[in-house]
């Protein structure tokens, strides 16, 4: 009978998602949800399930990401964002673009939220924001760009009149704003990071890794910013220890690669 270390390897092998760098307990609890929702006789016919079975294997990826997302999550941590972050960040670049990366960014709220939001400092055509996710199927949903009305509870009433469209009970974002993004799929876990950036995103991931991914990550974070950049993270995803890993913080959920000026 397959144990839950053997069952991870078998995950490697199908999807090359490493589940040993998530929390282990909170990953089980859903695995064994699914499981037992299926009637599966455990970890060995599930597995064999998730070679066989497209839509099997599909939910399994879905549920374990865990793709919750919503626009202008936190909403008073996107007013320092703006009102304070932003500025720096287009005061540093001079008369250059910003290059911004939304890392796991799920159903696509977020980086629309950022092109929404650097709309407010500069022309759409000169917006480009890279957002990546572990998972295909919602990077699809994401580039469709329809949401419900919970999801866009968040958005500022100018924004919400300027770029989304009602369609029937759902809201569609404008064309403009999704050419402002390029979405990729991306394992924060595996895939080369990309370098030079302005600004980081990587909020609501991170809670789910071992405390070891998580330095790893911090770490590659680091250095895909450029000196001065800001990595910006969720409200339960404090860096404990930011100084290790060459960041300072003078804003709550933000921190600045070493070597620049202050925010304020
Ligand atoms: C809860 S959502 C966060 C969405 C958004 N950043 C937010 O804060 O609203 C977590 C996302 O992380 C993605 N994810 C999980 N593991 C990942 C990995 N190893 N690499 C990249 N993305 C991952 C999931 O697919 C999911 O879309």
């Amino acid at each position: 009978m397959m144990d839950y270390e053997k069952f991870k390897e078998e995950v490697y092998k199908i999807s090359t998602i490493d589940l040993s760098a998530y929390k282990e307990k909170q990953m089980k609890r859903r695995l064994d949800a699914l499981i037992k929702k299926h009637e599966y006789d455990g970890y060995d016919a599930y597995v064999k399930a998730l070679r066989l079975k497209g839509d099997i294997y599909e939910e399994f990826i879905t549920y374990m990401t865990i793709n919750v997302s919503e626009f202008f999550r936190n909403p008073p941590q996107w007013k320092v964002l703006e009102e304070k972050v932003l500025p720096y960040l287009f005061d540093k670049a001079g008369s250059k673009n910003i290059k911004i990366w939304s890392a796991a960014c799920s159903t696509g709220d977020e980086p629309y939220s950022l092109a929404m939001l650097m709309s407010k400092f500069v022309p759409l055509r000169q917006i480009n924001i890279f957002a990546t996710d572990i998972d295909k199927q919602i990077l699809m949903q994401a580039q469709t760009g329809l949401y419900n009305s919970k999801s866009i509870v968040g958005v500022p009433a100018d924004l919400k009149a300027k770029y989304f469209e009602e369609v029937g009970k759902s809201y569609k974002v404008s064309d403009e704003i999704k050419k402002c993004v390029t979405f990729k799929q991306h394992n924060l876990l595996k895939d080369p990071y990309p370098k030079g950036m302005d600004l980081i995103v990587c909020r609501n991931v991170l809670i789910y890794f071992t405390n070891e991914a998580k330095d790893e990550i911090y770490h590659k974070f680091n250095q895909a910013l450029k000196n001065g950049g800001v990595l910006f993270v969720g409200s339960t995803e404090q860096i404990i220890g930011y100084q290790k890993f060459n960041f300072s913080s003078e804003q709550t959920f933000f921190y600045k690669k070493q070597g620049e000026s202050t925010f304020m």
